[in-house]
């Protein structure tokens, strides 16, 4: 498998994920973040590159980056909101917050705003259901959210 569709910069933070675990495919989910830290995605090449490098295959990776959340095999956003959609913010109000959501961006679910600025997920718990409802705009997770109030979740989320 080639890896010409990775920079040497990737195949060497990737090769040093290799090196941090006992076991390529423990190294696999922290290769394809690399990858799509860079680019925002993870592409049918780019993938195939990094099982190259890892000595997988990329059927083995592309189960595991389908599954993995956190990974997008499809292009997203500037920045991604996951709402939570489990159980204490279903019980708090997260499917009215992604109502108000979807109705604010104009976008459903896994779809992205024409102006290529946000992309809309639903996601399984992320781990502060005492603070419920939730949601992560990029990397930062905002707590305690108004559902009827998608305005401040985004002005929030905009000071990443
Ligand atoms: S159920 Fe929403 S953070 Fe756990």
């Amino acid at each position: 498998m080639s890896t010409s569709s990775l920079t040497p910069d990737e195949i060497t933070a990737i090769r040093k994920a290799l090196d941090t675990y006992l076991w390529p495919e423990a190294a696999a989910v922290d290769a394809l973040y690399i990858v799509q830290q860079r680019h925002g995605w993870v592409d049918d090449a780019k993938l195939e590159a990094v099982a190259g490098v890892l000595g997988l295959s990329p059927a083995y990776l592309d189960s595991l980056a389908t599954f993995y959340p956190l990974l997008h095999r499809k292009p997203v956003g500037r920045k991604v909101i996951r709402y939570c959609d489990s159980v204490s913010c279903w019980l708090m109000g997260s499917d009215r917050l992604a109502a108000s959501l979807r109705e604010r961006l104009g976008i459903g679910e896994g779809e992205t705003t024409s102006d290529g600025a946000y992309t809309l997920l639903p996601h399984p718990c992320l781990g502060a259901c005492h603070q419920a409802p939730v949601a992560m705009v990029a990397d930062r997770l905002l707590t305690g959210l108004d559902p009827a109030d998608p305005d401040t979740l985004l002005e929030e989320g905009d000071g990443n």
